[in-house]
């Protein structure tokens, strides 16, 4: 069997909790590959939103198993607090949710770091989450962190401590931030006892053995391609890949086992955090696409950055993933648009271009192509087929111009509003 992959190729929140969670049903196991709590995927449905962190997006379908794999950094107060709200919602996770030993802890003092690292940036700050990522990553790179397996050791508590002199050595250069380590402390420690419960798994042998026995295995992208550490708009990235090849180092499967990898775009763009963004509308545009997109973090809560889909932005991240079939979702957010506009290239220093270039400078300018909007309600649509002929004729031009079926178009946030094009 081969691992399929589902991803954002955006700058993240394109809808991919919701999408993971409709197609888990044909799968055997979720895993996560990268990422960590600055991730918010929503589900919503039976009129009940959920939003997860760290959890795989599967876990609301009994008898999948969900795996956190290596390459995923865990925060064990956020991942309680996750817990608490499954418990809540009566789901039964027990003995179907499974965590890399190999997973690295975020500290407190990642968190303390990211915050004092961010206020060191000033004007130039990332907009990070805050959630402790870059500096956890940091400390994986660097050969200092600690992983899901440490917390068995006997020395567990002095390496903690170790760890956080280190931390605290590397403030004193940093400015001062409001920040109560005591408490933080106290929680995470009392929180630990939740992730202890969890079964820790030696995941790259788990995968691969899943594999050979003929389990369906599906992963689960967080943040979006143009976020990646290494393609995105650097520096105003998160700290690990989220492209496809993110999925053989974060849960340890060689290349030749990936299977389908199922890229999801809005069908519009945002943003949340700093950084270059070239189809941002700073109009009125932007702020009725925030206003029907509901564009506001899952995580932070912070109002998104809203654009006009961007082909250019969107041909890249699909060379970079090997995208075999792409989803388009809320493209209910354009019902009340007369005319849309999608970006086909880039003119820089009055040439025009569709490569996205080594840094995206202010004076960069989008060229628009013009399309008839629908001007309707799509509620009600449950078939491809009904859609309206310019909703119809808007999604074959943005596959032709992608050159990648459009295999799901989804019309709402609840699981059901999903159209299905089959492909062949
Ligand atoms: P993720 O991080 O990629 O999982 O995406 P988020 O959950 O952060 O953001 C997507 C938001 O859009 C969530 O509030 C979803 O409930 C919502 N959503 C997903 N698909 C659709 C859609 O087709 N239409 C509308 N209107 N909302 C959607
Ligand atoms: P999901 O999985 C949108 C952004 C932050 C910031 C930058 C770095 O829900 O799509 P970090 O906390 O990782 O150091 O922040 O990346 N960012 C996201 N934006 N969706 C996400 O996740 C994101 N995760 C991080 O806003 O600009
Ligand atoms: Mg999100």
């Amino acid at each position: 069997m081969k691992i399929d992959v589902i991803l954002g190729l955006q700058w993240g929140d394109e809808g991919k909790g919701k999408i993971v969670d409709y197609l888990a049903e044909r799968y055997d196991v979720v895993a996560r590959f990268q990422g960590g709590p600055n991730a918010g995927h929503t589900l919503v449905f039976d009129g009940k939103k959920y939003v997860l962190h760290t959890i795989p997006s599967g876990v609301f379908r009994s008898n999948l198993i969900n795996l956190i794999g290596n390459g995923v950094v865990i925060d064990p107060i956020t991942f309680e607090r996750e817990l608490q709200n499954l418990d809540a919602a009566e789901v039964d996770y027990k003995e179907r949710l499974f965590v890399s030993q190999k997973a690295h802890l975020i500290l407190p003092t990642h968190r303390l770091l990211d915050a004092a690292n961010e206020v060191a940036k000033g004007k130039s700050k990332i907009g990070s989450t805050l959630r402790g990522i870059g500096p956890t990553y940091m400390d994986r790179t660097g050969r200092n962190g600690l992983r899901i397996g440490d917390i068995n050791r006997p020395d567990f508590k002095e390496r903690y401590d170790r760890l956080k002199q280190k931390h605290l050595s590397i403030l004193t250069s940093l400015p001062q931030v409001d920040f109560d380590l005591e408490g933080e402390e106290k929680k995470w420690f009392a929180s630990m006892e939740r992730l202890r419960e969890i079964p820790q798994v030696n995941s790259e042998y788990y995968v691969n053995r899943c594999l050979r026995n003929g389990k369906r295995i599906l992963a689960e992208g967080a943040q979006g391609s143009m976020l990646d550490v290494d393609f995105g708009t650097y520096p105003f990235v998160t700290s690990s890949n989220t492209v496809t090849a993110g999925v053989c180092i974060g849960l340890g499967v060689s290349p030749d086992k990936i299977g389908e990898v199922i890229g999801i775009t809005k069908a519009y763009c945002t943003r949340v955090g700093s950084g270059p963004f070239p189809s941002e509308l700073h109009d009125e545009i932007g702020e009725l696409l925030r206003k029907e997109g509901h564009e506001f973090g899952a995580t932070t809560g912070r109002p998104r950055r809203c654009g006009w889909i961007d082909l250019p932005q969107l041909k890249y991240t699909i060379m970079l993933n090997g995208v075999t079939q792409l989803v388009l979702t809320k493209i209910d957010v354009l019902n009340i648009f007369k005319e849309l506009q999608v970006g086909v290239s880039y003119i820089i220093d009055g040439q025009e271009t569709e490569e996205v270039p080594y840094e995206i400078q202010d004076d960069l300018r989008m060229k628009y192509e013009s399309y008839a909007g629908w001007e309707q309600s799509l509620a009600g649509i449950h078939e491809f087929d009904n859609l309206p002929d310019t909703a119809k004729a808007y999604i074959y031009a943005l596959e032709k111009e992608l050159a990648v079926p459009i295999t799901m178009v989804s019309t709402g946030p609840d699981r059901v509003e999903l159209l299905l094009r089959p492909m062949g």
